[in-house]
């Protein structure tokens, strides 16, 4: 390896603009070496923004290219499997969109080919790197809401809706797979919902033990749109924890998010992302903005512990203050602050020093398991038991 990590980046669409191919450009530690999309416009286009030495449509080709030690995998589930484990044995360290991959089965397959070709690998749980998420971390580790028994979150309206039709705004030209395509094997759990459980799994140590979900296919069934009810928009998950604790979780694509905290709806485009922790010494609510905001969101506690009497209630809690540099054009525009510059840290660190990425393949894995336990429940109408 080079003193910077040569990247490929493979599948140019939302998660590469937004979360990869502006901070790999401009990372010390890291180049970019290839840009690759099956569309051909979309690798122009990553190509010329970022001024790349080569453009691909195949990513075997986009192995080849010599210069190549990492890959950030950006394309859709339905091919994150046979990407990956091509560029294991290619010997390439591999950064993985989340989810890791369609299911348990898959996410198996890509760990055994990251250890038998010593690669490293990282899934795109950027969540964690996320400093609001950090926070919420220490919170909880300091003791400052006690044991924690209750998680909730209510994620709605997360891409553009146009007004007249609960569809997504130009979901023909960059989401199409997630309402059409039968290969992806899922629809907004399978999305949305392993972001969550990595962060419980990361914030408390627990593991969900079982699920029970429901589901609903808004667009298909109340509007009449069955060409995107392909997969499900709507869905509700109510949790057990192993260590007791109980959880629920509510996203969709066809709500108008408005956030309790924030107070922001902004029309077209909607985002809500909100939830609670309860803990027996206190209590935490957050607010996080969309992902592509350089914005932290907002968090307050409420907490018995190390506050007198007259603080009690409920109070801000600081964050720090994003820090702006220009980026690519449709980037965020924040600097060493936003979370996929920090997970890019991360990787990058990993590498050099030869420790495990984390978050990894059994933390990508833990995700599509609970993923795989909730469409068995909502299919079946069961409460149903998590496979270790
Ligand atoms: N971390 C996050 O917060 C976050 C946010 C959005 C999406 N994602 C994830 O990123 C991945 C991509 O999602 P997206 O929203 O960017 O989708 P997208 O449709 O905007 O982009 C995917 C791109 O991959 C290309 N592609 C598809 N198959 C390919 C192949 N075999 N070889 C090369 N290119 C191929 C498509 O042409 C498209 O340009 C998904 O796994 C998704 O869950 C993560």
């Amino acid at each position: 390896m080079g003193e910077r990590i040569g990247f490929g980046v493979i599948g140019c669409g939302t998660a590469a603009w937004i979360g990869h191919l502006p901070w790999i450009w401009e990372h010390p530690g890291a180049r970019l070496v290839v840009v690759c999309d099956a569309d051909r416009n979309r690798a122009a286009a990553a190509q010329q923004r970022y001024r790349v030495p080569a453009v691909a449509t195949d990513y075997r080709e986009a192995l080849s290219v010599p210069g190549v030690d990492a890959v950030a995998i950006c394309t859709p589930p339905a091919s994150h499997c046979e990407i990956a484990t091509a560029a294991a044995r290619r010997g390439k360290h591999v950064l993985l969109e989340k989810p890791m991959a369609r299911n348990v089965a898959e996410c198996d397959e890509i760990a055994a080919a990251a250890r038998q070709h010593g690669i490293a690998l990282m899934v795109g749980h950027e969540k964690r790197f996320h400093l609001a998420c950090d926070r919420i971390r220490r919170l909880i580790a300091e003791g400052t809401l006690g044991r924690v028994f209750y998680l909730d979150v209510h994620w709605g309206a997360s891409v553009k809706l146009a007004p007249e039709r609960l569809i997504p705004e130009g979901y023909r030209e960059s989401y199409a797979w997630r309402w059409t395509d039968p290969t992806v094997g899922g629809g907004i759990l399978q999305d949305h919902l392993p972001h969550y459980v990595d962060l419980w799994r990361w914030w408390t140590g627990a593991e969900v033990e079982t699920v029970s979900a429901e589901v609903l296919n808004v667009a298909r069934d109340y509007l009449g749109q069955p060409e995107i009810g392909l997969w499900e928009d709507f869905g509700s998950v109510q949790m057990r924890f192993s260590d007791g604790a109980v959880g629920v979780f509510q996203t969709s694509t066809v709500g108008r998010g408005l956030s309790p905290i924030l107070h922001q709806g902004s029309g077209l485009g909607e985002w809500s992302e909100f939830g609670s922790l309860y803990g027996t010494r206190g209590q935490l609510a957050f607010d996080f903005l969309p992902w592509d905001s350089p914005e932290h969101g907002r968090l307050m506690v409420w907490s018995l512990e190390g506050r007198g009497q007259p603080d009690r209630g409920w109070y801000q809690v600081e964050l720090p203050e994003p820090r702006r540099c220009p980026g690519g054009p449709r980037s965020p525009a924040t600097n060493e602050t936003f979370m996929f510059r920090r997970q890019l840290d991360s990787f990058l660190q990993s590498l050099q020093t030869g420790s495990e990425p984390q978050p990894g393949a059994a933390d990508g894995r833990a995700t599509l398991a609970v993923v795989e336990a909730v469409s068995q429940s909502w299919r079946t109408g069961a409460k149903v038991r998590v496979a270790k």
